[in-house]
């Protein structure tokens, strides 16, 4: 695993967007694994500043995203295909017929998750999959759990996630009780991993992520197994990893 130390989020943002940027570069018909939430806005935000300077085109580029909400259509602004249109897709030349997010308002879920999967592997798989971690150390809505589930589910949202998640919306009622996320099994098989983590509050999570014990108790822990992960975080987000003496690259 490399570790890339940045000095604030600015920095984490414009580190993940360069390694983003690399994959597209090197392999114009790549397919990314995307993900939402708070920490890569400002690496999106990087792309689509590139790509207006010309120097990154996102035209052959196939994307899978992490996961949806159940019960939002994409029009509704907390969805994740929202996210995704607002924060990359409408601002780059990306096709949006190759972009995948899974519906959230498919009547028959456990349909859905199993297109979603035939979907990557019709693709040939995820080349890079950009991953976000919650404080419980989920990725994707993997959430603590007795199992690693393997492949793209249905999942009830912990307590601990939707009071995390209620900032986004009106009230807490309003946050959807689940989700389709892809499985740990399907971010397993991307060829690359790319973490992003920011701030002080998620100093000890990432501790426990990459240095304690493999567990589903912490989802994130099964990265340590994969063979080409990048972690990029600020300076705070690092603070507990970089005392158990891992190695660090500026
Ligand atoms: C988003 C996702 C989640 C987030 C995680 C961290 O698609 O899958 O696992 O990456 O909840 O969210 P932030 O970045 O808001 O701390």
């Amino acid at each position: 695993m490399r570790i890339y130390e940045c000095a604030d989020y600015q920095g984490m943002s414009r580190r993940a967007a360069n390694i983003i940027s690399a994959q597209v570069i090197q392999k114009p018909d790549c397919v990314l694994g995307l993900a939402t939430g708070s920490t890569p806005i400002g690496t999106y935000k990087q792309l689509v500043e590139w790509y207006n300077k010309g120097d990154l085109s996102f035209a052959e580029v196939h994307s899978v995203n992490l996961d949806e909400y159940r019960g939002l259509p994409g029009t509704h602004d907390q969805s994740y295909r929202y996210f995704m249109q607002t924060n990359l897709f409408d601002h780059v030349d990306i096709k949006v017929e190759n972009t995948n997010v899974p519906n959230g308002m498919a009547e028959d879920p456990a349909a859905e998750c199993q297109r979603y999967e035939q979907v990557m592997a019709d693709l040939g798989g995820i080349d890079l999959q950009l991953l976000g971690m919650g404080h419980n150390g989920h990725i994707g809505f993997n959430e603590p759990c007795d199992d690693f589930p393997l492949i793209t589910h249905l999942v009830d949202l912990t307590a601990s996630t939707i009071d995390a998640n209620k900032r986004f919306f009106a009230s807490e009622a309003d946050v959807p009780r689940q989700a389709l996320t892809m499985g740990i099994g399907s971010i397993m098989k991307a060829k690359k991993i790319l973490v992003v983590v920011s701030g002080a509050d998620k100093a000890d999570i990432v501790r426990r992520a990459f240095c304690g014990p493999i567990t589903p108790q912490v989802p994130a822990s099964i990265l340590q197994l994969h063979p080409d992960v990048t972690l990029v975080g600020d300076s705070a987000a690092l603070a507990e990893i970089k005392k158990e003496g891992v190695k660090v690259c500026g």
